[in-house]
């Protein structure tokens, strides 16, 4: 049998990047499905320096367009795709009061039309391809809300509901695909990292102590912790698992 193929939307960095790493190292080929073509291909490099097998191809998940032309390459390239993981996604902050409508539509659009248009164009190849899962990566703030990411909160309890549809029919089509969610608490990654670089010492400190007090484990996560529980949702190991919500908060919301 020919190498099981798996296509991480925004594979360049924090939590696709580790989910490609642990969907690679499980036998994969990996393909960094990135809107940032040149931190996709420098990932493609680190990987085939250690001998692991991916491949890169530039992709806007807010477009119709690049899916059609992204999946055609899976297909004409690798023949197949067994794993999806709709990763890509912005975390626009924002009241209800400081959100303009530009703003809403703009976190719909990549979070939630990304996972729409991930899932049209991806699974029919994966049904030709004997079946699969489909990893939709959502929030803590898909199943719990928070008052300061009011479009964020929106996108990401759309993709937790959306999931449960799209397992529901790939499960009455017999398609093979599984479909499940996780929820990620608050990550160490560039996304992270990098808005609280730019937030104000008096509103990020406070913040993240709050934060690091509500969570039980008294952390923040690492990305890896991601890839590790998006390389089981790929495998068989939860093979009667569709429709599923996977939290990986440190007991966040418990
Ligand atoms: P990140 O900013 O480190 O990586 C996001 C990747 O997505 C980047 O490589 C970026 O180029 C790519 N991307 C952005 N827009 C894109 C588009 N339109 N088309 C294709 N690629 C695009 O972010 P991080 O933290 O790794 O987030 C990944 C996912 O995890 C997001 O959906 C985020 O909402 C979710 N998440 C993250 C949490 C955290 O604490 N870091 C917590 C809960 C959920």
């Amino acid at each position: 049998m020919s190498q099981k193929v798996a296509l991480i939307t925004g594979g360049a960095s924090g939590i696709g990047l580790a989910a490609a790493d642990a969907l690679a190292r499980a036998g994969h080929h990996v393909v960094l499905a990135d809107i940032q073509a040149e931190a996709a291909n420098a990932a493609v490099e680190t990987f085939r320096s250690q001998q692991l097998s991916a491949s890169a191809v530039q992709l806007d998940v807010s477009s119709e367009e690049t899916w059609r032309s992204a999946i055609e390459t899976v297909e004409r390239e690798q023949g197949r795709l067994d794993v999806l993981v709709n990763n890509a996604g912005i975390g626009e902050g924002g009241t209800l009061e400081s959100t303009s409508l530009e703003t809403f539509n703009r976190v719909m659009a990549i979070n939630v039309n990304g996972v729409f248009l991930g899932c049209k164009y991806a699974i029919p190849l994966m049904e030709r391809s004997g079946g699969g899962s489909v990893i939709n990566v959502s929030s803590i703030f898909g199943i719990v809300a928070d008052q300061l990411t009011v479009a964020y909160s929106a996108s990401k309890g759309a993709v937790r509901t959306m999931t449960k549809a799209v397992a529901l029919d790939c499960a009455s089509r017999n398609s093979g695909v599984r479909v499940n969610s996780i929820h990620p608490g608050f990550i160490e990654t560039p996304m992270v990292m990098g808005a609280a670089a730019v937030t104000p010492a008096e509103i990020i400190e406070p913040y993240v102590a709050r934060t690091v007090g509500q969570t039980p484990m008294g952390r923040f996560g690492q990305p890896d912790e991601l890839g590790d529980v998006i390389a089981f949702l790929a495998s068989d190991a939860s093979r009667f698992m569709t429709g599923s919500e996977v939290t990986v908060d440190g007991g966040f919301t418990a």
